[in-house]
């Protein structure tokens, strides 16, 4: 086998021969389906004439082709891997093929394959050219007519993109409908579903008056678990109205449930596919944090029907201008309809994260790649998260009025076309009139940047003197970085007054929070007029996706935690402070020294607990301490037996200081209402779950009895999760084995929760989860052709059960080795992906770094699909 190729971004030409109207006819079954089409093909002007025709094809069998009607000889043509070949094609023809493709062998899930006896498809980014013959690029965009034929009982329900034009009843009890699509699409928005679904049918009237029927296809068990898909969706098309003055523009928009889906959900033309796990919920199946993804992700496809489809990318290099964009924007619609503070807490603590682990491993890579191997590698945290960061600065840059008539002239300007990230960003320039030539460069280098700041402050002069440097480290293939043009969001907070003071820079007076603009290596600003010396808070509501140092003592911190105007920043305050506080503890474990709790980490979060406050969502999210990830990624080395130890040392030191405040918080947030996933609700359950949680890290008896009760509510899963994941994360397994045994009993026919059980499982700290991890990897509910179950349980206990993942004996590396080598098989896609804590093996000690080594080069040595290669050959580079 030859070794994959990289695939350059400077290579970009338009296709020789593009598809303006694409006919498609399935006739479905389960080993042989077939697929005909009909491919109006044309020239592409650009190019000139009298090139051979090349389409992409993989893993079809050709029955027949036919140009402009006439069959073609053996000799006319050519089949290879990953294509066709026409040496000589007219200006413009007709191309007919007839393909058969076995959908019911498809595990890789790309392409048309079954998943829970039904079929649908999955098509971004190369999945069509595993259903016919075709320029499978998002630059080729065209009208679909696609017609689908199955059996009556198998597949009572046809779906495809657009709207039914046709059906009707054909011999064999077989029964077909008609679907035509108006909108030139690329290939990869193409979806087809066909089975026995059911639906949940509501309306919407968009802002012109037009009406649009609202479908969600299900399984008829899951009916009952489609209300807040659909209560979101509605929200979604009334909020990009009245935001970004976006129109839905078909007479139907549906919505459909699969169980085996690679992704969470795929924004196909008025065919929206999604994973299960992304739009069912129920109050008894689902927790708040399922609701609020599956509000953002119902959210997220939806958007994409204007940044994506409307205006596509060029080429898959561009994948971030969709992705970003719509990111971006499904953020935005979670703040505005939730807490807003709490939202980007969630997601700067997500992407700071994980953002940043990727961004310092062996896989960065630029929020527009150069070159890639396997283009599905690249749906990654820095195309989607950090590209939204980037769309983000760029809103707060132009203020929101200019961006969004950029956002305007772009999808007026680009209607129906596949653009590049600079056609997004120039238009932005153009209606700002800003040079945002340097700040292109956060699109085309890896790495997180590196502000260190310094504050002086003259009490003689009344100036206050901030320095700001910025480094951005080498990433592979990127020794050296040029500077970033950075806005950083910045106050002064009098110490005295606990206010943010009046700011005047080279005379100008900015109000009280202003933002730098960082472009140079180091730049100093002088504040006049400062009559006190002031703590800053720089980087407010991360105005950048950068990593900020500035020599915080735990006194400024503390100050901060109470005083900072800005809610991100008084909870960023709050992080470091404890963080400082985990650094020492994870110094004396190393040393073995003995842990000693800092007093003033103890005294802030007293006062959290005691000052009234009304946003129990931030104060949520106060309470809770820094992830191990999180602080694994604040190190220079990770060594995840003293973090642990670290972590769990403040937590039950916390408790044990704070025991009766912990009390009175959860008794405080209990409530009887019936349930629903308002936020007002879902903070108090957060609150109340959170004090729990410090309460059974002392396993104290009140708070052991208060859990075991609450395992047993019978109105939310929230809190019976919560409840079970502490009891069976405690040592109290005479509690928590029967709970976990009755959970399982009274959920055995619930996939969605069935993974929950098997996460809260392998996610216990204790060292005998390993024999647990491999029981339930045989349990019948466990499958690897599922890949929520793989990242239910696979993905868990690697990215979540850190102790245990990192032991030292090896084997939960080789586990995951397994794993990736039968996934490789399997399904490439999801194998490339489970791989990564396997990649991150530099930041470990010289012993892990070898045993995780040789665990990639044991998979090296497979015969690999080009993901697993792309993945390994990175780690290994
Ligand atoms: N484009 C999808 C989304 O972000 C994600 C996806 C990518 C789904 C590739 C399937 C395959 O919304
Ligand atoms: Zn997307």
């Amino acid at each position: 086998m030859s070794e994959p190729q990289a695939t350059h971004l400077k290579d970009y030409l338009p296709p020789a021969y593009r598809v303006t109207h694409t006919e498609l006819k399935f006739d479905l079954a389960p080993s042989a389906t077939t697929v005909t089409a009909r491919l109006h093909v044309e020239r592409h002007p650009e190019r000139e004439a009298g090139l051979p025709l090349r389409f992409a094809g993989d893993k079809l069998s050709l029955v027949r082709i036919a140009v402009d009607g006439q069959t073609l000889e053996a000799d006319e043509y050519e089949v290879d891997d990953e294509g066709l070949t026409i040496p000589s094609v007219p200006e413009r023809f007709l191309l007919d093929t007839e393909v058969s493709i076995d959908p019911a062998a498809n595990t890789a899930l790309e392409g048309l394959y079954v998943s829970s006896g039904m079929f649908c498809t999955q098509c971004e980014p190369q999945g069509f050219r595993r259903i016919t013959f075709y320029p499978d690029r998002p630059d080729v965009m065209a009208t679909f007519s696609t017609t689908v034929v199955g059996d009556k009982t198998e597949a009572p329900v046809l779906l495809s993109n657009g709207n039914p034009v046709e059906s009707g009843e054909l011999p064999g009890g077989r029964h077909f409908v008609t679907w035509e699509d108006p909108h030139p699409k690329p290939s990869y928005l193409f979806a087809l579903v066909a089975g026995k679904l059911e639906k949940v049918e509501d309306r919407f009237t968009t802002m012109s008056g037009r009406d649009v029927t609202l479908q969600i296809w299900v399984e008829p068990e899951n009916l009952d678990k489609t209300d807040h898909a659909m209560a979101s969706l509605k929200r979604a098309m009334r909020w990009d109205e009245e935001t970004y003055g976006r129109e839905y523009d078909l007479d139907r928009f549906m919505i459909v449930a699969v169980n085996d889906f690679n992704m969470g959900a795929m924004e196909n033309k008025g065919l929206n596919i999604f994973n299960s796990a992304a739009v069912l919920t129920h109050p008894q199946t689902a927790t708040d944090a399922a609701f609020q993804s599956v509000e953002g992700i119902v959210a997220h496809e939806y958007f994409h029907n204007w940044s994506g489809n409307r205006v596509t990318c060029r080429d898959w290099f561009q994948l971030s201008l969709k992705e970003g964009f719509t990111v971006f924007r499904d953020q935005s619609f979670s703040a505005d309809i939730n807490s807003a503070p709490v939202k980007r807490i969630e997601d700067v603590s997500f992407f700071r994260t994980a953002q940043f682990a990727e961004d310092a491993g062996p896989t960065a890579h630029p929020v527009r790649p150069d070159h890639y191997i396997e283009i599905s590698n690249f749906y990654t945290l820095t195309i989607y998260e950090k590209g939204a960061e980037i769309v983000r600065m760029l809103r707060h840059l132009l203020g929101w009025e200019t961006f969004r008539q950029g956002s305007d002239l772009y999808f007026a300007r680009f209607d129906g076309q596949a653009v590049t990230i600079e056609d997004f960003v120039d238009c932005m320039a153009e209606v700002s009139g800003l040079d945002l030539s340097q700040f292109m460069r956060w699109y085309s280098q890896a790495g997180t940047p590196e502000i260190d700041a310094h504050g002086e402050y003259d009490y003689a002069k009344c100036e206050y003197h901030l320095r700001l440097s910025q480094r951005t480290p080498p990433t592979p293939g990127q020794a050296e970085k040029q500077p970033l043009h950075i806005p950083v969001r910045m106050g002064l907070v009098g110490t005295k007054s606990g206010n943010d003071m009046a700011l005047t820079l080279d005379g100008e007076s900015l109000g009280h929070e202003t933002v730098l603009h960082l472009r140079d290596t180091e730049q100093t600003y002088v504040f006049t007029g400062i009559d006190e010396a002031p703590t800053p808070s720089l980087l407010r509501g991360f105005s950048a996706p950068v990593y900020l140092r500035y020599p915080y003592s735990r006194e400024e911190l503390s100050f901060l935690l109470t005083h900072d105007a800005d809610d991100f920043n008084r909870w960023d305050a709050g992080q470091r402070l404890t963080m400082l506080a985990l650094d020492d503890l994870i110094a004396a474990h190393r040393n073995g020294v003995e842990k000693v709790m800092d007093s003033r980490v103890i005294d802030a979060y007293r006062r959290l607990l005691t000052t009234e406050t009304d946003d129990k969502a931030v104060l949520a999210e106060m309470l809770t301490l820094p992830s191990e990830a999180y602080i694994a990624e604040q190190q220079p080395m990770v060594d995840v037996d003293a973090i642990h130890a670290a972590r769990v040392f403040v937590k039950q030191s916390l408790a044990t200081a704070l025991r009766d405040e912990f009390l009175a918080m959860h008794e405080a947030h209990r409530s009887d209402e019936p349930y629903a996933p308002e936020p007002d609700q879902i903070a108090r359950r957060r609150v109340k779950n959170v004090a729990l949680e410090y309460l059974m890290s002392i396993e104290d008896e009140e708070g052991v009895a208060l859990a075991e009760a609450q395992v047993d509510a019978e109105d939310n899963m929230t809190d019976v999760r919560a409840a079970l994941t502490m009891l069976v994360h405690s040592s109290r397994s005479d509690i928590a084995e029967p709970a976990l045994k009755a959970f399982g009993e009274k959920w055995a026919h619930d996939p969605l929760v069935m993974n929950q059980w098997f996460t809260i499982q392998v996610t216990r700290p204790q060292e005998d989860v390993l024999e647990r991890v491999k029981y339930l990897m045989a349990h019948p509910l466990f499958s690897l052709k599922n890949p929520n179950k793989v990242r239910a349980l696979i993905g868990a206990f690697a990215a979540q059960n850190r102790v245990n993942f990192h032991r030292l004996d090896g084997e939960g590396y080789r586990l995951l080795a397994d794993v990736v080598i039968e996934l490789n098989r399997l399904n490439p896609e999801i194998a490339a992906r489970i791989i990564t804590p396997l990649t991150r093996w530099q930041r470990f000690d010289e012993q892990r770094q070898a045993l995780m080594k040789a665990e990639l080069e044991r998979i090296r040595a497979e015969e690999l699909s080009p993901n697993v290669f792309e993945m390994v050959e990175r780690a290994l580079a």
